[in-house]
Parts: structure tokens; C-alpha cells; sequence
């Protein structure tokens, strides 16, 4: 399952991608808002730091400014997805944006029919709010296992992209079912990192080395690790 960062924040993204983990971002209006940031500039740093796909959302409601807006955002790199909201509208956009050779995303989907319409319409991805639906007395994570199985039972290429993650147990929830990605907040995957129990052990061996007044041998470089010459000899 590839991991996204639900987030624009320049801070956070730049810890996961140093951990290695990172395969790509999501973002909304209400996260690009969240930064305070001019725009173009705040997501010409974020694909210079992610380069996996990095999802920018339309704002227009009609399917013409939705579409131009998608080019225009698409243009800002190669690695952009455009997302456009499950609407009538939404589908058109997503539709021509898809026949243009860009990706698209539908957000806000709450359910398989939704979805289903979403992969007809040829986005690459489906995002279901899981988080969203639990708060309305849902269960989310239901419409995830259905969705995965209408695009497995017609072999469409959508993924499913599980958003609106709210705690590291939906992220284990959407991997067992076999999500393609899941989104989550920093503080989830903050959260994914750490265990009471890693903490305890790690405490425990290092007290056990200093206790015992070991020490690891300095840094010199050893003859199977020897550094390759930087000019290439013919
Ligand atoms: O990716 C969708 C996500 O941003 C929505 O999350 O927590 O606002 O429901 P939330």
C-alpha cells in the first residue's frame, strides 16, 4: 500500500520524506488554506521534495473551470494529480481531463456507487472518506472492502485511495483490505511510527551498553568498504 500525506505543510513533509516512507501528497483547500502560503510557490517546493504524485484540487463548480483549472495545475509538474469532486460536473471534467493525458482523482466519494461512477468516468484515482463516514454514524471502512471488490470484479485500473484516515488502526484496517493508498495526517503516521514498547527496549539496551562500559569501534573505513573512486578508469 503506498503511503500519501494528507497535508501541505512543508515541515512535516520534508520528516517523512527523510524516513523513507513517503510515496506521494494530498492536499485540499482547506490544507492549501491551512499554510498561509502564496500558492504556485507553496507546491513548487512541495514537488521539489516529493516525487511521487501530488494531488491539487479545482475550486470551480462548473465542469469548463474545472477543466482549465486542471491544466493549469497540471502544468506546474509532471508528477500532478488533479482532483476534482464527485459531482456531475465533476465527471465531466474528469472525463475530458483523462482523454487530455492528465490524472484525476475524485474526492469526496461516501460510497460504491459514487466510486464506480468515478472509475466509469476515468479517474486514476477514488478517494472515499472513511473518517468522514464514521463521524456520521457509518461504518467507512465497509465501503472500502465493497469498492475494492466492483473495480476487482470489472478490472478497472483505479486505484483506491482510503482519505479522511483518522487513527493508525484504519491505516492497518484499509492494508489488510488491500487499498492501493491510503492518506493520512502527520500526526497518524507520527503515530505509526512509534510504540510504548520500542521506547522501554530501546531505554533498556542502551542503560545495559553504558552499565557495562562498552564501546563501539570509531569511524575508520574498513578494507570491504572502501569508497569508489570517483573518475571511472577505462
Ligand atoms: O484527504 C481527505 C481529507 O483531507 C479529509 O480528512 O479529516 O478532514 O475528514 P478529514
Amino acid at each position: 500500500m503506498k503511503i500519501f500525506l494528507d497535508t501541505a505543510n512543508i515541515p512535516s513533509i520534508k520528516t517523512f520524506v527523510d524516513m523513507g516512507v513517503l510515496d506521494g501528497i494530498t492536499t485540499n483547500p482547506t490544507l492549501i488554506a491551512k499554510e498561509n502560503r502564496e500558492f504556485t510557490e507553496l507546491v513548487h517546493e512541495i514537488l521539489g521534495l516529493v516525487p511521487g504524485p501530488v494531488n491539487l484540487e479545482v475550486v470551480s463548480q462548473e465542469s469548463a473551470g474545472m477543466i482549465s483549472e486542471g491544466h493549469d495545475l497540471a502544468a506546474l509538474g509532471p508528477n500532478i494529480v488533479v482532483k476534482c469532486p464527485m459531482t456531475a460536473e465533476g465527471l465531466k471534467a474528469v472525463r475530458k481531463l483523462h482523454r487530455d493525458g492528465i490524472k484525476t482523482n475524485v474526492t469526496l466519494i461516501f460510497s460504491p456507487n459514487q466510486a464506480l461512477l468515478a472509475a466509469k468516468a476515468g479517474a486514476d484515482y477514488a478517494s472515499p472518506f472513511i473518517g468522514r463516514l464514521d463521524d456520521a454514524g457509518h461504518e467507512g471502512m465497509k465501503i472500502i472492502e465493497e469498492i475494492l471488490s466492483i473495480y476487482r470484479n470489472y478490472g478497472f485500473e483505479t486505484r483506491v485511495l482510503v482519505a479522511s484516515i483518522r487513527h493508525p488502526v484504519h491505516v492497518v484496517q484499509a492494508a489488510k483490505l488491500g487499498a492501493h493508498v491510503a492518506t493520512m495526517p502527520p500526526d497518524v503516521l507520527d503515530k505509526m511510527v512509534k510504540h510504548p514498547l520500542t521506547d522501554i527496549g530501546l531505554k533498556r539496551f542502551l542503560d545495559d551498553w553504558q552499565r557495562a562500559g562498552l564501546k563501539l569501534p570509531q569511524g575508520r573505513p574498513s578494507s570491504h568498504m572502501k569508497p569508489k573512486p570517483l573518475v571511472q578508469r577505462a
